[in-house]
């Protein structure tokens, strides 16, 4: 039996989907739809800790062209992968297959890779678009990302300013906002029992954009522990809320546990699963806890928490 069996599976969960309408990229928002997102971010990140966002505005055609550099790359011979072979230093590089696992010991189907900064990515002729398809990308991401951030900074009550206030160092090494290109090659006909495509976690930062194709697999835990699944709704982002904002939001939001299962017939469909996802951190020395510790523990700094959950996920 394969991990896509879960004992606890309810899948009459129902994340919203949240039109970002005027809220989204290349658009003014007036009051009202400011107040509607804000409300509507707040019920989705309390309850479920995630959302879909429709609307958004990061144009098609760029989402596109870098899905299509991604499986250049991750088609590329494994020598040439290999290459650039990640620095846990730097947060930067490639990771293959069987060389990383944030939920311990399962056996997980995936290679990435990852960047903070555009010329932190591979140059090889086969992929001439994988640059400058990340450097718009990036720059969308960053800007809608400002957007749901004084979204979810005035849903706390506070200044639309907030958040972005932590997050001002974004694109420096003052902070690691990163980039991360997730492979999932088609599946052996023949696999060990308990393979997931990635294991269990929860997302370190403050929000993760998850663009996914429509594979499917993705699921979420509730707070009673019951995972259901997220299947993929064309046209939107899924946003994860991570521990630095349960933590921040006095665990107001949830950093809901996930993971991508390798959905049923997957092994005779023979398709690879591809996703992009921009993780949202504060500036590197922002203090924080993760959520659940006790509150005697002392402080940390984001850098120092994230670079060593990541660290330690590295075989
Ligand atoms: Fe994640």
């Amino acid at each position: 039996m394969k991990s896509r069996m879960s004992s606890k599976l309810s899948s009459t969960k129902k994340v919203p989907v949240i039109d970002l309408g005027h809220l989204g990229l290349g658009q003014e928002p007036g009051q009202e739809e400011w107040q509607r997102v804000t409300r509507e971010l707040y019920n989705a990140l309390t309850e479920f800790g995630c959302s879909y966002l429709a609307n958004h505005g990061v144009p098609d055609d760029q989402w596109r062209l870098l899905y299509d550099s991604t499986i250049a790359f991750f088609n590329l011979e494994q020598g040439k992968k290999d290459r650039y072979a990640f620095d846990a230093d730097k947060l930067s590089g490639y990771i293959g297959m069987g060389s990383e696992s944030y939920s311990g010991s399962t056996r997980e189907l995936c290679e990435g890779l990852l960047a903070r900064r555009t010329e932190q990515l591979p140059d090889e002729p086969e992929i001439p678009s994988l640059k400058p398809a990340a450097e718009s990308f990036l720059k969308s991401c960053k800007e809608l990302s400002e957007r749901i951030m004084a979204a979810l900074s005035l849903s706390l009550g506070k200044d639309p300013e907030h958040l972005l206030s932590i997050h001002k160092e974004r694109g420096t090494d003052k902070n690691i906002t990163t980039l991360r290109f997730n492979h999932y090659p088609p599946v052996p006909s023949t696999i060990p029992e308990g393979t997931f495509r990635f294991g269990a976690h929860r997302d370190f930062g403050t929000i993760t954009f998850i663009f996914q194709d429509d594979c499917g697999g993705l699921q979420v835990q509730d707070s009673e522990g019951s995972w259901f699944d997220v299947t993929p709704v064309p046209g939107t982002i899924f946003l994860l809320a991570g521990e630095f904002l349960q933590f921040h939001s006095g665990e107001k939001f949830l950093a809901p546990t996930h993971k991508v299962l390798i959905p049923a017939g997957e092994e005779a469909r023979g398709t690879a699963r591809v996703s992009i996802l921009y993780f949202v951190a504060p500036d590197n020395h922002i203090p924080m806890r993760p959520p659940g510790n006790p509150s005697t523990d002392t402080p940390m700094t984001v850098q120092e928490y994230i670079t060593s959950s990541i660290k330690n996920a590295q075989k």
